[in-house]
């Protein structure tokens, strides 16, 4: 598959997420203590992957997610565009893996991955190179593994010049409606599987700090987890009675010699931002 193309702002972005780094770390930013709709769609993310192959954060910051998919049994281990930031996951989780690299620059092989997290890390992406990376998650995954994304939800795009705890950064925050979403996975040749959809927080606006680009957050949720699952046959019998359908339910087909469909396409709802990032 040809690379996914670089993003211009590359630098900028990586350079304002280190100037930044020590702060989201003070201010526990990704924290998920009080995000029960969070954890949940990670702890049924990580029953649905658990023994398929390991499971890669992408954008993983910190490594406060990655550690929690690790408390919950597996393989996880994280990359991240900021070498502070993986500096800080090292320091905090010595056990696991973390390295730099950017979502836009991954080398993994075919088949590769239970399970790969996009999880508020990939909407300062160009709405270009977005499609690629998700094409780069898809063929990594075994069949039935499944690939996680959170991001903002709205339209538009918001400049933002100061990130957590008042620091200079200079990246933008492409937001998108979750049909968007889902659809761009689909492309992808991931079938959605579930939708965590998170009501804007009462009494939130965007700050000073972001001027919107024609953005417009969604009033009915600021945030949205999606979990899709690679749509390629499953070959390993064991895998196949838990991760896929005994039968694709629109065509009838053998799901053994033919793509699955979804399954289910479950919504759940609230919750909020698992971060203090500043859009609605
Ligand atoms: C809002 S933080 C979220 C971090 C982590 N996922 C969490 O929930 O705590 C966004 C992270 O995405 C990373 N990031 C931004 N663009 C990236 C890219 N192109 N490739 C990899 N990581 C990226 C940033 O460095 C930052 O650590």
């Amino acid at each position: 598959m040809p690379p996914v193309q670089q993003p211009a702002d590359l630098d900028a972005v990586r350079e304002s997420y280190d100037r930044c780094a020590d702060a989201y770390v003070e201010m526990d930013a990704g924290s998920l203590d009080a995000q029960p709709w969070l954890r949940a769609g990670l702890a049924a993310f990580a029953e649905s992957v658990r023994g398929l192959g390991p499971v890669l954060d992408v954008g993983g910051g910190p490594g406060g997610v990655t550690a929690h998919l690790a408390g919950l049994g597996l393989d996880a281990s994280g990359v991240d565009l900021s070498p502070r930031m993986v500096e800080h996951a090292r320091r905090r989780y010595p056990d696991l893996r973390f390295s730099v690299c950017s979502a836009t620059d991954l080398d993994l092989g075919p088949a590769s991955l239970g399970g790969v997290l996009g999880w508020w890390s990939l909407f300062n992406l160009p709405r270009e190179a977005l499609p690629g990376v998700l094409k780069t998650f898809a063929e990594a995954l075994v069949p039935g593994g499944q690939a996680l994304v959170g991001t903002h939800v709205g339209e538009g795009d918001i400049a933002r010049t100061e990130g957590y705890g008042g620091h200079p950064v200079n990246w933008t925050t492409h937001l998108y409606r979750p049909e968007e979403l889902a659809g761009m996975l689909a492309d992808a040749g991931l079938d959605p599987v579930a939708e965590v959809r998170l009501p804007a927080r009462p009494g939130r606006r965007a700050r000073r700090c972001c001027s919107p680009r024609g953005a417009r957050p969604d009033p009915s949720g600021q945030a949205a987890g999606r979990v899709a699952r690679c749509r390629r046959a499953t070959t390993t019998p064991s895998t196949t009675t838990s991760a896929r359908p005994p039968t694709d339910s629109r065509n009838g087909s053998d799901p053994g010699s033919a793509p699955c469909a979804p399954t289910a396409t479950s919504a759940v709802s609230p919750g909020a931002m698992p971060m203090t990032v500043p859009i609605a």
